[in-house]
């Protein structure tokens, strides 16, 4: 079974505090879109890329990531939205009919997912409906608001939820037009799926898996990248 995988890589990286928009910061001098694009371009189970950009950066993106880099699968580079479920539901709506078969959302800043896990996200999106890679997290989590904690779950449930995050296509699709009709925005894909009553299934990944949004986040992908394997 191969499937599609959407790269929202529309986010404008302020947080990075760097004029240059942060999927093409350079890390082991290659920009990190290039990394994170390799790992499936290079994938037997992956047959389809799609590229989310903004839109004055389509251009940019086809030449100086995409053909510099030869990524023969990445079908087509597109405009992303405002906000990154703007950008994916643009990805699903240029799939169109074609969005059959499991589609993989997979942040364009996240260049350290393990590449062995692919099939098996595939195949349990396929089984259950939905996958989320994610890891539990190690830290006590507190519910505040102005200030004060109103509560603290019960740390053995929570997990952190990365990308990829893949279902089957057509799901995806009815999920996030679902969101649009009626103003909810989340955070991630899987919420607009949990919304229509399904549950997808958690699939541990790796505490390296980091989406690298702010300067420190930079400091350890280059630790991560200097030491090859996961411990
Ligand atoms: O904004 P955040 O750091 O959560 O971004 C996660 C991913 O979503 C990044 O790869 C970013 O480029 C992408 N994104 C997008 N369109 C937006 C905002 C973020 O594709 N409008």
């Amino acid at each position: 079974m191969t499937a599609t995988v959407l790269i929202p890589a529309a986010g404008m990286g302020r947080r990075m505090g760097s004029s240059i928009n942060k999927q093409y910061l350079h890390l082991a001098g290659r920009p990190i879109l290039a990394h994170t694009l390799a790992l499936f371009d290079s994938s037997p189970h992956i047959s389809r890329i799609l590229v989310i950009s903004p839109a004055d950066e389509v251009d940019y993106c086809r030449r100086e990531i995409v053909a510099a880099f030869g990524f023969a699968k990445v079908a087509a580079v597109i405009a992303g939205g405002v906000e990154r479920q703007d950008s994916v539901r643009n990805g699903l709506r240029h799939l169109g009919d074609d969005a059959q078969g499991v589609v993989l959302v997979h942040d364009g800043v996240r260049p350290f997912f393990p590449a062995r896990l692919i099939p098996r996200v595939i195949e349990l999106a396929a089984e259950a409906g939905g996958c989320v890679v994610g890891v539990p997290v190690k830290d006590t989590v507190k519910e505040v608001v102005d200030g004060r904690i109103l509560a603290t779950p019960e740390r053995v449930r929570l997990w952190l939820a990365q990308t990829p995050q893949a279902f089957p296509g057509l799901l995806l699709r009815a999920a996030h037009e679902q969101a649009l009709a009626e103003g909810f925005r989340g955070t991630d894909d899987a919420s607009l799926v949990e919304r229509l009553g399904r549950a997808p299934v958690m699939l541990e990944g790796s505490y390296r898996n980091i989406k690298i949004t702010t300067p420190e986040d930079l400091l350890l992908a280059q630790a991560f990248l200097s030491a090859k394997e996961d411990p």
